[in-house]
């Protein structure tokens, strides 16, 4: 089928520079929740049509599959899909989407799709408790749908029908064409609606069908920032029950933001407040605590992320234990029981296995074997202001506290450093390195007096 999805409206009452479907629910675009969608139906054309806010959503949204066409000026959703007309081939359905109606799921539609055929028009409605603001659904005695009424056009008797249009409709694609031709914008609002296409079918004698959503909330669209709130609120429940549903503990299901795709293995635990952003996994037995934002990360069994940490595209091996107040940043690959402690910074480095950095240390652009301890205050300076140098640890090293490894530089397989080091050559495996002034006792110095005023 032909997919047209209409997002060249300016939506005003988002009070935003950004067009209304560019605005992230769940952490990406509204329209993008509309393609994926789309997508999942298959379709042999999607055509999205634009206009307000000008090429910013091309040349955000642009992929092969699309065809992006300018609507300008924007005189209705009927004169929206007449600019999609050269667009779309006549032997095959054609379906309109809103692209702020980010929810409706592919299995509704693809009742809709079912119910509509090749050559009937279907119509997903719904009834709502208070349906003023919508284009109502006029049907005749016998049940069937005459024509679709606008709010601002409809007498009282119209406005007290309940089921109204959600705006999703098939059209078989050659009648369709011939029925926008005809649209005439001589109504309340001065536009071509779309909705007049349905009581040309009735004129025509083609069969309407109309189809309900699964949910009334599939086919909420957002029109303002109150909406979106209720929206992302809604899809984030639905996101949590399904994690709740497959065994994850979730210590409050309305406490966690998921914005992208979190997979988890069994009996992993999730405390309040966590964000996940892009793709993570999280393995068997893993504890993620408080206030955690992770983001592209793959944490391996058993390990145990503690409140306040902040992890962006780094792999964490099993039986690790990471945190409070970690911030683990791109490029970080931690292997099994390494132990990364409160306010630690690790950037780009590889740690293997069952090493430490358990207090207030930078480790940037490093290579650390296994079994290492890297003592409080341990800092790598990577950067000479102008170039980034590796910095690299063996085996079994010792790392006094406050030290400072200028890289490039090597501490050898099993050497240890004294507190307070400063290196700037290697470290010899197996020996003590220190760099330090001598301590020294002067027993003859005597605290200072204070100076008595005259
Ligand atoms: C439309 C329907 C109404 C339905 C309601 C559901 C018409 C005439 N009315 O009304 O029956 O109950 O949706 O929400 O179709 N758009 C364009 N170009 C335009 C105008 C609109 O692309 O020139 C897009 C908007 O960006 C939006 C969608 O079409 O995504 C709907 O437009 P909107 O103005 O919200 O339509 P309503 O008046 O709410
Ligand atoms: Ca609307």
């Amino acid at each position: 089928m032909n997919i047209v999805i209409l997002a060249a409206g300016m939506g005003q009452r988002m009070q935003s520079a950004l067009p209304k479907v560019l605005h992230p629910l769940a952490g990406k675009p509204l329209l993008s929740h509309v393609i994926e969608t789309a997508r999942a139906l298959k379709p042999s054309r999607l055509c999205v049509i634009y206009g307000h806010g000008g090429e910013t959503l091309p040349n955000l949204m642009q992929a092969p599959d699309i065809v992006f066409v300018q609507q300008t000026p924007q005189l209705g959703t009927g004169h929206a899909v007449m600019q999609a007309v050269p667009q779309l081939a006549d032997d095959v359905p054609t379906l309109v989407l809103y692209g702020d109606v980010p929810l409706t799921s592919a299995n509704t539609l693809k009742r809709l799709l079912q119910g509509a055929g090749s050559d009937r028009l279907g119509i997903l409605t719904v009834k709502l408790a208070e349906p003023s603001g919508y284009g109502r659904i006029v049907r005749n005695q016998a049940g069937e749908i005459l024509r679709i009424v606008e709010q601002k056009d409809a007498s009282d008797a119209e406005r007290a029908i309940d089921e109204v249009n959600t705006g999703i409709m098939v059209a078989p694609t050659i009648p369709l064409k011939r029925w926008l031709a005809a649209l005439s914008n001589h109504n309340a609002q001065g536009e071509y609606y779309l909705t007049d296409i349905v009581a040309q079918a009735v004129n025509d004698g083609i069969a309407i069908t109309s189809t309900q959503p699964d949910a009334i909330w599939e086919t909420l669209g957002v029109n303002n920032k109150q909406q979106l709130a209720e929206l992302e609120r809604l899809h984030q429940s639905k996101l949590a029950h399904a994690l709740l549903q497959q065994g994850v503990t979730l210590a409050d299901p309305a406490r966690i933001d998921i914005r992208g795709t979190l997979t988890c293995g069994r009996d992993v635990s999730i405390d309040v407040g966590c964000v996940f952003e892009g793709n993570v996994v999280l393995a068997d037995g893993v504890n993620i605590g408080a206030y955690c934002v992770i983001k592209d990360a793959n944490i391996a069994q058993h390990s145990q992320i503690k409140p306040f940490c902040h992890i962006e595209e780094t792999s964490i091996g099993q039986d690790a234990k990471i945190g409070p107040y970690a911030r683990l940043r791109p490029g970080t690959q931690l292997a099994e029981d390494v132990h990364i402690g409160n306010f630690v910074e690790v950037k780009n480095s590889h740690i293997a296995a069952h090493s430490k950095a358990n207090h207030l240390s930078y480790i940037g652009d490093a290579s650390i074997g296994a079994r290492v301890n890297i003592g409080a205050g341990t800092i790598t300076c990577n950067y000479d202001g102008v170039n980034k140098f590796r910095t690299t640890i063996e085996d079994d090293a010792f790392i006094g506290s406050d030290s400072q490894l200028v890289a490039p530089v090597t501490v050898g397989k099993g050497a240890t450093l004294g507190a307070g080091t400063t290196l700037t050559k290697d470290a010899p495996a197996g020996q003590l390195t220190v760099s330090r002034a001598k301590q020294i006792t002067i027993s003859t110095w005597q605290r200072p007096v204070k100076i008595k005023k005259s």
